[in-house]
């Protein structure tokens, strides 16, 4: 029997995989721009670190979390998230003791949810983010979201829709979830399962309910906006400046909750539609959250954070449709196509001393005919042939075919090097016209 991948999962092949590597070199590039250094942390966690740092009350740790005990019967987790490692991660080596504040890292790792795999859904999916770490300021809150912009222009995209809110600080919230208890009691009876237990352990989730019945209880709820500090709506509204003073354009959304637990102050999305009109869901989401360092251990004065993932998989596909990665895959620079038998063995070898010259080059490993060689060099996108039968070794020489121009002419191998440099400096300054 056939064995499959695993449902929500998916391959990235070849020049799709090109695209990735594409998209992560724009937001490492971007990220760097900003003085921003990698970090790699594992995707196996113990579970502890999510319940915790994610936040029990969200469906994602909740309901979606690749848990189970190994072998030594710890409870480890595959990483939902990369927020919840990252800081104990920083926590764990000190860095902020040494380190000039705030710590400024980015990722780009897969994660994993056990949700509905649906379009733009997947289970196993990448995620690149940033986190800056231990200071508390409007302009690392807005930095994070002109870095999402940067990314996203740079990638192309266009049209595209940020939605931001303020969450407040503790007291704001503290007072908004007890508006939300209000407001929602009533109506308890006829709400999900999940609603009943969401007013419990936090009635903010409430709001992001995929039961129609309970959107719509959800659209008349107050909203947080009417329960801000005078100090949190400051600090919004300095936020907001920032951005104007960027010409970043954004859409206050008083209803955008987001669903992980730990966010406070500014959070935010990014929305985009495909060129055809398809709608994969938030490209990004993110915000700020204070006391997460406190959950492992870290100190108390610099407990604050702010932060974005993209869903890579999302802003693949909107790219990809609007043709924006056409150009990702350079195809072959040389196609060696040796003219019978006895040819092979003095291409294997000229094939290896051009790649020495740094032309990426491939050729068939047995005789074949040269239709079928062209069809090949085609299909790698190879920008020349290299053509060597028996009257060209015997002259030491190589046919040099252009495959878009088609014109043929015969080179020396001696002087191979010095015409590939021409030919292809040639195409160097064609492609920068
Ligand atoms: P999140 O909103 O849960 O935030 O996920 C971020 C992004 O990951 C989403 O906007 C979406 O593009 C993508 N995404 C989420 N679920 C899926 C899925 N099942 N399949 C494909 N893509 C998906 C976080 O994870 C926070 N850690 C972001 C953050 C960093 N906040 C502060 N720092």
């Amino acid at each position: 029997m056939a064995i499959n991948s695993v449902k929500g999962t998916h391959d990235i092949i070849g020049s799709e995989a090109m695209g990735y590597q594409y998209i992560e070199n724009v937001f490492k590039a971007v990220c760097e721009l900003y003085g921003y250094q990698p970090l790699v942390t594992p995707i196996l966690e113990h579970t502890e670190v999510f319940t915790r740092a994610t936040g029990e009350a969200s469906d994602v740790v909740r309901k979606e979390m690749y848990t189970f005990l190994d072998k030594g019967g710890r409870s480890l987790s595959l990483r939902p998230e990369g927020t919840a490692g990252a800081i104990r991660c920083l926590v764990e080596h000190k860095l902020a003791a040494t380190n000039d504040l705030p710590l400024k890292y980015y990722y780009f790792g897969p994660v994993f949810r056990y949700e509905r795999p649906q379009l733009g859904r997947y289970r196993q999916f990448i995620q690149a983010g940033i986190e800056a770490v231990g200071e508390d300021s409007p302009y690392l809150d807005a930095e994070a979201i002109v870095i999402a912009m940067r990314t996203l222009d740079f990638l192309g995209f266009r049209d595209l829709k940020v939605k931001v809110n303020s969450l407040g600080d503790q007291n704001s919230r503290e007072a908004y979830r007890e508006a939300l208890r209000d407001y929602f009691r009533p109506h308890l009876a006829d709400m999900c399962a999940d609603c009943r237990e969401r007013f419990e352990l936090n009635p903010l989730r409430m709001l992001d309910c995929k039961v129609p019945a309970d959107i719509e209880l959800g659209k008349l709820a107050p909203k947080i906006s009417d329960y801000l500090s005078e100090e949190a709506e400051k600090r919004f509204y300095k936020t907001l400046s920032l951005l104007n003073a960027l010409g970043i354009e954004y859409e206050v959304d008083p209803g955008l909750v987001r669903g992980l637990d730990y966010y406070g102050q500014v959070v935010f999305e990014v929305h985009a539609k495909s060129a055809s009109g398809v709608d994969y869901g938030a490209l990004l989401g993110g915000g700020h959250y204070d006391g997460m360092l406190s959950d492992f251990g870290g100190d108390k004065s610099i407990d604050h954070g702010v932060g974005f993932a993209m869903g890579v998989e999302r802003l693949y596909s909107i790219l990809q449709e609007g043709g924006q990665l056409d150009g990702v895959d350079p195809g072959l620079d040389i196609y060696l196509m040796p003219l019978g038998e006895e040819a092979l063995p003095d291409c294997f070898e000229l094939a290896e001393q051009i790649r020495g010259l740094g032309y990426t080059v491939s050729l068939p490993y047995q005789k074949m005919k040269m239709g079928a060689m062209f069809k090949r060099a085609e299909r790698a996108k190879a920008k020349f042939a290299l053509i060597v039968g028996e009257n060209e070794i015997a002259l030491g020489e190589v046919q040099v075919k252009n495959l878009e121009s088609k014109e043929q002419f015969p080179v020396k191998i001696e002087e191979l090097e010095q015409t590939l440099d021409s030919l292809f400096g040639e195409e160097e300054e064609h492609h920068h016209e």
